[in-house]
Order: C-alpha cells, then sequence, then structure tokens
C-alpha cells in the first residue's frame, strides 16, 4: 500500500483514470483506515485552496474537514472576492497561488479550465467537480459499497452498480473507478442521455475484460440483480434551463420502491446528493432500510482526507 500512495505524491487528481487499479485500491485502503482510527496521517501546516465556481454543501466542507483532521488549513478562494471572478488568467492565478498553498480543490464547469490550472500549478490539483468528471465522489461511492459487502477493496470485484437517470459527470467517474477496481457497471439511461463515447471506451480499455461496463435504455434492464443502485439528479448545475426538457425525458426513471425490488435483495440505495425526492428517486427509495446515501456523503470525508495524505505525501 505504501509504495502505491508514495507514487501519488506531488499528482493531480483530475479523472478517477489518473490512478491505477492498484493505487485506487491502496487509497481506499488507507481511507478505510483512516475511518476505522487505525490511521492518522497528519499534514501541518500545510495549506489547501478551494476555488469552487458551483455550489457545494459537501464536497467544500469535506475538504475543509479533511484538512483540518490532517493537521492543516483551508483557504476559501471564493471567485466573488478574488480575482478569478474578474477573470485574471488561469495561467496567472495558478502560479501565484502555488507560492502560498500546497495544493488546490477546484470545482468548475469546464474540464479544460480545470486541466489549465493543472498545467500552470506547481502544486496537486485535485478535481472536486466538473462538467466531465466528479473523481472523488466515486471513491467515496465505492468505499460505500465496500463497506456494505466486504471489507477490502479486492472484494469490490464482480459486484454490481447499477446507475440509473443522466449519463454526467457522476456516471462517468463511476464508469472508471468501476473498471479499475473490477465492479460490472450498467448505466441505464433515456436514449441521448447516454455517458460520454470517449470516456465509456476508457473505462472499456481499463477494465480489459475483468468486468462488464454497459449502457442500456430500461431502468428494469439496469438494476435487475444489482448490488447497488445508483442515482443522480436529471439537470445538473449548469444545465438548469433545460430542467423542464429533462422533466419529460427521464419520466419512468425514478429509482423507486418498485424499482428497487428488481435488484438484489440486499442492494444498497446510493445517491451522491443533493436529489430531489419525487424526481430522480422517491422519498421511500432515499429514507427507505437501503439506502446508505449518509454513510455515502460521509465517506467523502474519509476518501478525500486519504487523497490529501498521498498527494501532499504524508502517508508512510
Ligand atoms: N455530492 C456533492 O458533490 O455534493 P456537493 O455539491 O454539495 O459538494
Ligand atoms: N451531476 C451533479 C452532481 C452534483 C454533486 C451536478 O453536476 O450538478
Amino acid at each position: 500500500m505504501a509504495q502505491d500512495l508514495k507514487a501519488l505524491a506531488g499528482c493531480d487528481y483530475l479523472s478517477s483514470a489518473d490512478l491505477d487499479a492498484a493505487r485506487t485500491r491502496s487509497l481506499l485502503r488507507l481511507a478505510a483506515g483512516i475511518k476505522r482510527g487505525e490511521l492518522r496521517p497528519q499534514a501541518p501546516g500545510r495549506v489547501l485552496g478551494l476555488i469552487f465556481r458551483k455550489a457545494s454543501t459537501r464536497t467544500r466542507v469535506s475538504f475543509t474537514v479533511a484538512m483540518a483532521r490532517l493537521g492543516g488549513q483551508t483557504i476559501d478562494l471564493n471567485p466573488q472576492v478574488t480575482q478569478v471572478g474578474r477573470g485574471e488568467p488561469v495561467a496567472d492565478t495558478a502560479r501565484v497561488l502555488s507560492r502560498y498553498v500546497d495544493a488546490l480543490a477546484i470545482r468548475t464547469f469546464g474540464h479544460d479550465e480545470l486541466a489549465d490550472y493543472a498545467h500552470w500549478a506547481t502544486v496537486p490539483v485535485i478535481n472536486a467537480l466538473t462538467d466531465l468528471e466528479h473523481p472523488c465522489q466515486a471513491l467515496a461511492d465505492y468505499l460505500t459499497l465496500q463497506d456494505a459487502f466486504g471489507t477490502d477493496p479486492d472484494d469490490l470485484a464482480g459486484l454490481t452498480m447499477a446507475y440509473v437517470g443522466d449519463g454526467n459527470n457522476v456516471a462517468h467517474s463511476l464508469l472508471l473507478a468501476g473498471a479499475l477496481l473490477g465492479v460490472h457497471v450498467r448505466i441505464g439511461c433515456p436514449e441521448g442521455f447516454a455517458p460520454d463515447a470517449t470516456v465509456l471506451a476508457r473505462a472499456q480499455t481499463l477494465a480489459a475484460g475483468r468486468c462488464r461496463l454497459e449502457v442500456v435504455h430500461e431502468p428494469v434492464a439496469a438494476v435487475r440483480g444489482a448490488q447497488a443502485v445508483y442515482t443522480d439528479v436529471w439537470a445538473s448545475m449548469g444545465q438548469e434551463d433545460e430542467q423542464q426538457q429533462r422533466l419529460q425525458a427521464f419520466e419512468g426513471w425514478c429509482l423507486n420502491e418498485e424499482l428497487l425490488a428488481e435488484a438484489d435483495p440486499r442492494a444498497i440505495v446510493l445517491h451522491c446528493l443533493p436529489a430531489h425526492r419525487g424526481e430522480e428517486i422517491s422519498a421511500g427509495a432515499i429514507e427507505g432500510s437501503a439506502s446508505r446515501v449518509f454513510d455515502q456523503a460521509e465517506n467523502r470525508l474519509h476518501v478525500q482526507q486519504a487523497l490529501l495524505a498521498a498527494v501532499l505525501n504524508v502517508v508512510d
């Protein structure tokens, strides 16, 4: 584990595919050890900068608390009160901030902007969500599946993760990380809302035949026999104008008790949150005994603490 994590020192984490299978598993092991209270990496005096161009509760707070638990601190570089929001070039902002902080966590729209930050920054840049990916979320999602069905990331291989809804940023990272962990990932979505073909092809390459990655256009076919049933909002941040059109397109795709009954009887219900009850998920499904959504939200903290410890090079 230590060697895999040492290799992440100073690295960016822009995509789930930035880690290989062994490093993804090592990171999940570190996160689980931190969660159990057995591992306590420390990064005293280190500083994380947050640049968030979109709203956030979980990501913002879990990064801040993760850094505090490492003995470091966080600076909220809110674009509205920094020159970021007034259009200072990324090339300048990234180089200046690299002189002050030890890592940056960035939430923005275009993945290109994140890549630009990573190009110019001389400190690790972490994807805190873009329109293309949400890799920290996927780490927490698979830790939650691990907690439900085993004790080690190796136990994930052969399980089926069904995701019903929009083939969005969350679905993309779920596919890529699932491929690395040997999880069968089934994406169920209406025609026209499939995951990006390039991301799917990349995930197939990473899977190397170890697991099946499928896109289906019928909800029951997506969830049948799955050990986890996951959904996310139908209109992501930045797609507010499409809300009405998407409500129509996704009619019949609500993750409700009836759909859940088609999954493995042990199946857990996941949602990255925030959720819209009565749209992509029913109140019964999110509040039911199978729901692990609040464990999943908690796991954001543990996986990000592990990730920060690795990129800041404070793991033994
Ligand atoms: N799941 C997630 O990323 O939540 P926030 O948008 O609140 O950060
Ligand atoms: N797909 C959602 C995830 C929010 C955490 C969005 O991008 O808005």
